[in-house]
């Protein structure tokens, strides 16, 4: 079987992404600090495969271990680097991903995500794993952009999260121009990725107070909030609110399993995908969806406008559906239904 290390496995991309793999018959090797995560999640990655009968499915392994920690990660790599079973390729997903606490706690995020990712390639390099796939984000582009985003769009993140995230991308380009006969790599540009695994028990449950959309609206929903708030109402969009590309997880971990089986497949290169749907959905638009499920109310008030914030950021995705003959299929209403499996009300 080949082996994949998923840096950040716990976390909600990386758990979902690791269920992906697993189904489709790759070996899992998890390392994760917990920083943001549990070992619960194990339990519900192996409750999820329990219930998918088949006689592909991997392996799954865990480590903790911060990826800022070159000795322990050498010693992962000898330890799961086996002689005819290399660890082939790393998905890097561990890191942090706050835009406000980015602001407040700039070195905190130089830190974790660029020394952590220094760390991993540096490790990397040295087995002569060469297979990459990195968690980039939306949040490098330009604020003056027009929409649909493409890859060539203008890169000028606004804040340290997104120079972070940039910085990285720059990082990986500049080691695939060291080797680009051995590299295969694949800077994925998320939008909005939100929802759960069907059986709800995979969704964004953030240690700390959620800043993404989805876990602030399950938070109202559970009370622990009383309202939403909805920065601004008067933007240049359909219903004055700011409208973005939510993708659901399931897409998202199905866009990895796509370009890892293209980068295994094809010669060695790098690829940067934007990974959303194409279609955007006002912050309203969320709630009126939630709204249509039975026993579903989302209380919100307008709040003034965050600075920052762009009215519409949607991806054109034609690349990766070209490159990676990837689809997404769920809709924002199978995103709310997911999502609200993962809470009791
Ligand atoms: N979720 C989003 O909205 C979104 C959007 C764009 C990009 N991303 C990027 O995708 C990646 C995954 O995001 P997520 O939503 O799953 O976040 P998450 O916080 O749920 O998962 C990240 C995981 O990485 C682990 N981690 C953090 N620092 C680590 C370290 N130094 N060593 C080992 N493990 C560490 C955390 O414990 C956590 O389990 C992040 O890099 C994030 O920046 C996420």
């Amino acid at each position: 079987m080949t082996r994949v290390l998923i840096t950040g496995g716990l976390g909600f991309v990386g758990s979902n992404v690791t269920v992906s793999l697993l189904k489709s018959g790759y070996d899992v090797i998890i390392i994760d600090s917990l920083i943001n995560s549990s070992k619960k999640r194990l339990i519900d990655i192996n409750n999820i495969l329990n219930l998918f009968n088949s006689h592909k499915k991997g392996k799954l392994f865990f480590v903790k271990l911060d990826i800022r920690n070159s000795e322990d990660l050498n010693r992962t790599f000898l330890k799961y680097n086996e002689k005819d079973d290399p660890i082939k390729a790393v998905i890097h997903c561990a890191g942090i991903k706050s835009v406000e606490e980015s602001v407040s706690d700039p070195l905190s995020y130089w830190d974790v995500n660029i020394s952590g990712t220094l760390s991993l390639l540096s490790i990397m390099k040295l087995h002569k794993c060469h297979t990459l796939i990195f968690s980039s984000s939306a949040s490098i582009y330009s604020q003056n952009i027009n929409n649909p985003v493409t890859e060539k769009s203008l890169l000028k993140p606004i804040n340290p999260y997104g120079n972070t995230k940039l910085s990285i991308e720059l990082m990986i380009e500049d080691l695939n121009k060291s080797e680009p006969e051995v590299w295969r790599i694949s800077n994925l540009r998320y939008f909005n990725p939100a929802g759960s695994n069907l059986e709800g028990l995979l969704g964004e449950d953030p240690k700390t107070t959620p800043t993404n959309l989805f876990p602030i609206i399950l938070d109202v929903l559970k009370k622990k909030l009383d309202k939403l708030h909805i920065y601004g109402n008067n933007w240049p969009t359909k219903d004055g609110t700011c409208i973005r590309d939510f993708i659901h997880i399931l897409d998202l971990s199905e866009a990895h399993l796509a370009t890892l089986n293209f980068l295994l497949e094809n010669k060695p290169q790098i690829l940067i995908l934007n990974i959303g749907t194409g279609l955007g959905t006002s912050i309203l638009e969320v709630v009126n969806t939630f709204n249509e499920i039975d026993n579903v109310f989302v209380p919100f008030e307008f709040d003034k406008k965050r600075k920052g914030d762009v009215p519409i950021l949607v991806a054109c995705n034609d690349l990766a559906l070209d490159t990676i003959k990837w689809n997404p299929r769920r809709t924002i209403k199978d995103i709310c239904i997911d999502c609200l499996k993962t809470i009791k009300l």
